[in-house]
């Protein structure tokens, strides 16, 4: 991981605490000079740190600004195995998948993070929007390029709901169901969703952009009127706001546990703790697969993500795409 002296620097206040730590051991353990060290300093708080000095103490981070800064979050990752070894964060972009979509043909490694403040195209799955206001939200996406065929994709979207599904459900004590494939619901209305994409060839994925939309502190009023009964925020649900970057690392650390375990043949696993949390299962529902409808039961999860549906005539089909309804909700 590529870690600034400024991730450096904050990674040693945060670490520090309430203990604060002097310039000098903070320039020993960086292997950089005090001068430098101030300079950084100066600079972090020109970018809203809040960081004070005192005799005793030292340096003290108090508080990050409002939001997100590239160095904050690799500096608040605890090495991560590929998930955010890289991030960058751009105030407005159109999509980030876009974004990564010209990152990702310069051969970057994978696990790099971008992260946008506001989205002025944000792109749902099915050629819909997603509204992304600025400051309000978790909107980024992840580079990857898994060891994994193409028919197998959906075990990705399958793993990083299961991740954030987790975040909510031990960071913010939230109870979210999944949707599948891959929406998040909280009280029946979606607080977050995932567009997969993919570059493939005939039998690898060459690489797959995780596109991530997370409805953090947006208020009724960021919604669309149309939405207003589909959709939620953390905020909504919660009654309060929450910090988004401490958010998005809890996040980050999820997405790379899952992904190491479908990238090491324990997609079992994970598939068993989507189940677990998942509305689809055991309903009676109704799926769009292009211009086909598929009723019936859905049963169970396929050993690459497929929904296996029992139709009113007692067959199997699998689902790979499209939506599902639950018909008897
Ligand atoms: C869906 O449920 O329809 C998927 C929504 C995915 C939204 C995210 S926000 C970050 C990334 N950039 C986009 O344009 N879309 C995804």
């Amino acid at each position: 991981m590529t870690m600034t002296i400024d991730a450096r620097i904050l990674k040693a206040l945060r670490a520090a605490g309430s203990n604060g730590m002097p310039g000098t051991e903070i320039s020993r353990q960086l292997g950089v000079s005090r001068a430098a060290i101030w300079a950084r300093i100066e600079e972090l708080r020109t970018a809203g740190y809040k960081i004070i000095a005192s005799p005793h103490h030292g340096y003290q981070l108090i508080s990050g600004p409002e939001g997100l800064v590239a160095d904050d979050l690799i500096s608040r990752l605890e090495n991560p195995r590929v998930i955010g070894r890289e991030i960058r964060v751009f105030r407005e972009t159109r999509s980030t998948n876009e974004i990564m979509e010209k990152l990702a043909v310069d051969n970057l490694a994978e696990g790099i993070v971008v992260f946008a403040e506001s989205q002025t195209a944000g792109r749902g799955r099915l050629g819909r929007r997603w509204i992304s206001p600025p400051g309000k939200g978790l909107w980024f996406s992840i580079l990857l390029r898994p060891p994994l065929r193409p028919q197998e994709m959906t075990r990705l979207t399958i793993a990083s709901v299961t991740s954030i599904a987790r975040a909510l459900r031990n960071y913010l004590g939230l109870k979210p169901e999944i949707k599948w494939p891959n929406d998040l619901l909280l009280r029946g209305r979606k607080v977050a969703g995932i567009l997969t994409e993919l570059n493939t060839e005939p039998d690898r994925i060459k690489y797959a952009i995780l596109g991530i939309g997370l409805n953090v502190n947006l208020e009724a009023r960021d919604l669309p009127d149309d939405l207003h009964s589909f959709a939620t925020s953390l905020l909504l649900e919660l009654g309060r706001p929450l910090d988004r970057a401490e958010l998005a690392v809890q996040l980050l650390r999820e997405i790379d546990r899952d992904y190491e375990r479908i990238c090491t043949g324990q997609f079992d696993t994970v598939a068993r703790e989507w189940s677990q949390q998942c509305r689809t299962l055991g309903n009676y529902v109704s799926a769009t697969v292009g211009p086909n409808q598929v009723r019936g039961w859905a049963e169970s999860l396929d050993t690459d993500g497929a929904l296996i549906i029992r139709n009113d005539h007692g067959h199997l089909q699998r689902i790979i795409g499209g939506d599902v309804f639950i018909e008897n909700a």
